[in-house]
């Protein structure tokens, strides 16, 4: 898999029928922002590196540049996702074709690097995801999987069982790096889910008068993942961490789309090796507000149509939100939506809004089937 943009581009088949990967996503294949020193994504890779580095007597080996297609068995099913799984279906995932995905989340990498023999490794990259739009969701972003293995010897001198020790240490871990990039602040553990961990927990931090979920997901890796890779004996720990989210908080970065600028005035505000600058917002522009009312299908999903919307407006569509759902006595059911336009570089005209709104309406009747009202 060639790592840069055209190539990678060029490399990728799209003609078989199940593909479901758009223009505007298959653009941003081999962008590779985390790769750039200068960018926030890489900033602060490079900062999470650098607590690895200095706080662990273990080397942790370091992946940024594994290749983000993958087959459905190592997004998935390594990672003992249910065959039934949500995440799984066509709305949820990019697939290329029905057994190559575009990676929905950096721990498609767990199992080959296990198996290749690596006990304490970082992966970060760039993953993909069908979803709604806002101001903190971006169809491509990145994310850091962490993963520590520990061998009989490093839990037996602990008194603790297996389990217990690597959640301690998990929590140690992620603790030291909340710290490591916030500072003081106050922390708490909430338990979760996911297929691939157990227990599972996730780690809020106070900031600013708020509870954020920055500081990622994690757990014990379950047993059967170390077993089928060759590491009966083992016990380990997996954390994934979201960097867009981190990035926004820690350089106070207003809106996600933000991270895709070439606007000269948001790139040249960042400096290799300086976390946590300020970001200086760019002179707000208005939005625009455009209403549309449907009567939706069964096939209907909001994914699909943000994504339609994505096509048409790229990245002038700021949030798409339901204001309206009611079904009436024929059991037909009615959406309303409202599509914020707004440009982050400029002022956008009445007649290009308007050229905007009517493409949308078009294609939503056109591709969705649903009938506007
Ligand atoms: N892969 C999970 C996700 O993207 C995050 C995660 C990684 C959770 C590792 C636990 C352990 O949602």
């Amino acid at each position: 898999c060639p790592s840069d943009d055209s190539s990678l581009q060029s490399y990728v088949v799209r003609d078989d029928p199940t593909n479901n990967v758009p223009d505007t996503i298959f653009s941003k294949l081999g962008m590779q922002l985390h790769r750039r020193n200068q960018h926030p994504i890489g900033i602060l890779k490079n900062a999470i590196y650098e607590y690895f580095d200095t706080n662990f007597s273990s080397k942790f080996d370091k992946f940024d540049d594994l290749c983000p297609l993958v087959s459905v068995k190592q997004n998935f099913d390594d990672v003992l996702v249910p065959t039934d799984h949500v995440s799984r279906s066509y709305n949820d995932t990019y697939y290329v074709d029905s057994q190559t995905v575009l990676r929905c989340h950096t721990s498609a990498h767990q199992a080959e690097l296990l198996r290749e023999g690596h006990s304490h490794f970082l992966v970060t990259g760039d993953v993909y995801r069908r979803d709604s739009i806002d101001s903190t969701h971006y169809p491509v972003f990145h994310q850091m999987e962490g993963f520590r293995v520990f061998s009989p010897d490093e839990w037996d001198a602990s008194g603790l069982d297996a389990t217990a020790f690597a959640a301690e240490d998990l929590k140690k871990c992620l603790e030291g790096l909340a710290r490591h990039l916030f500072g003081a602040v106050e922390m708490r553990w909430i338990d979760t889910y996911f297929p691939f961990t157990n227990p599972s927990f996730e780690l809020e931090i106070y900031f600013k008068e708020k509870w954020l979920e920055v500081l990622g997901c994690c757990g014990v890796t379950e047993q059967e993942i170390l077993r089928r890779n060759g590491r009966l004996d083992n016990v380990a720990w997996a954390f994934g961490l979201g960097l867009e989210r981190l990035a926004m908080v820690l350089f106070d970065i207003p809106d996600i789309r933000l991270f895709w600028s070439t606007d000269e005035r948001f790139i040249s505000q960042f400096r290799s090796g300086q976390l946590g600058v300020k970001f200086k917002p760019l002179s707000k522009y208005p939005p625009c507000y455009k209403d549309m009312s449907f009567w939706i299908n069964e096939a209907f999903t909001e994914n699909n149509l943000c994504e339609l919307i994505r096509g048409v407006a790229g990245d002038l569509v700021e949030e798409v939100s339901l204001i309206d759902n009611f079904t009436n006595k024929k059991g037909m059911t009615s959406h309303c939506y409202r599509i914020a336009y707004r440009s982050m570089e400029r002022s956008l005209t009445d007649e290009e809004i308007n050229d905007l709104q009517w493409n949308v309406r078009e294609q939503v009747q056109s591709k969705l089937n649903v009938v506007l009202r």
